[in-house]
């Protein structure tokens, strides 16, 4: 049987993912801050682990309890939502910390099973915010845009070992738990010069059109993971297929 560790399964993308790869008869590693019972139908393939992917020591802890791993899906992640000018340093680096060098040290530490192994799946959850950028969103898109770079390097690096490396880009998905997760970290607002172009970003955010949905991520994952065809990009969503496809 085929192990998949999952980190950020309390909610959103990894929670789906996480039923998505018990349904097709995986064991699953549910990795979580704080692990719950009761989002995930009990299983005797799955297992609940806490695991903060900014914590050295917890990332060494789960991905020793976890034993081996065949497909490693870095999920984990935070959003902010602000003009650089309305963006502390300290916001800054927690992006970093958790979206670009949470998944660094994720793919460090299960790494060296794979590849004594020559075989295993990295798949690394960014953002299409990559692919066409939009406006109060540039430190955010800069540790994802981050990501996709590594990956890609990661991915040649690899090729020799038989290992794998993957990236799914989901569009915007307002049913997470991830906008409110954002706006509980920006208690201060936007700076007063940015108000204007606030608010438009917000009405153009109301304004409709094709959305993402956890089902879109948690099937891009499975064949991120599962079709060594699959191409190194994955849009997942429909609005991420639009603009993965004008480009
Ligand atoms: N929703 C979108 O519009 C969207 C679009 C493109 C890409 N993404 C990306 O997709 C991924 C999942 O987002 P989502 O929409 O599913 O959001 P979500 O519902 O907020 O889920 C994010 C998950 O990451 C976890 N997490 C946050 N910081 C962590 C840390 N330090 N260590 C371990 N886990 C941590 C959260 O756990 P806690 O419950 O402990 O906070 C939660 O389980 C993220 O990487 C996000 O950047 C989201």
């Amino acid at each position: 049987m085929q192990t998949v560790l999952i980190t950020g399964c309390s909610s959103g993308f990894g929670l789906e993912t996480a039923r998505c790869f018990l349904d097709r008869g995986w064991a699953v590693v549910a990795t979580m801050r704080q692990p719950r019972q009761d989002v995930l139908p009990h299983s005797e393939r799955l297992r609940l682990l806490a695991l903060d992917v900014t914590d050295p020591a917890s990332i060494e802890q789960a991905v020793q309890a976890a034993g081996p791993i065949d497909v490693l899906v870095n999920n984990a992640g935070i959003g902010w939502l602000n003009a650089l000018e309305g963006t502390p340093m300290a916001a800054a680096r927690e992006l970093f910390e958790t979206n670009t060098l949470g998944t660094i040290a994720m793919t460090q530490v299960v790494l060296p099973q794979m590849r004594e192994r020559r075989a295993g799946v990295i798949v690394n959850v960014s953002s299409s915010v990559t692919l066409r950028s939009l406006p109060l969103l540039s430190v955010y898109t800069g540790s994802k845009a981050a990501v996709n770079a590594f990956t890609e390097s990661l991915a040649l690096e690899l090729e020799p070992f038989d290992v794998r490396v993957r990236l799914v880009l989901p569009g915007r998905a307002p049913d997470t738990s991830f906008g409110d997760n954002a706006r509980s970290r920006m208690r201060d607002g936007f700076p007063d010069a940015y108000s204007d172009l606030a608010q438009r970003v917000f009405a153009g955010l109301q304004d409709g059109g094709p959305v993402t949905h956890s089902s879109d991520v948690a099937q891009a994952v499975w064949r991120a993971a599962t079709d060594p065809s699959c191409p190194m990009r994955l849009p997942a969503g429909a609005d991420a297929v639009a603009v993965a496809g004008s480009r």
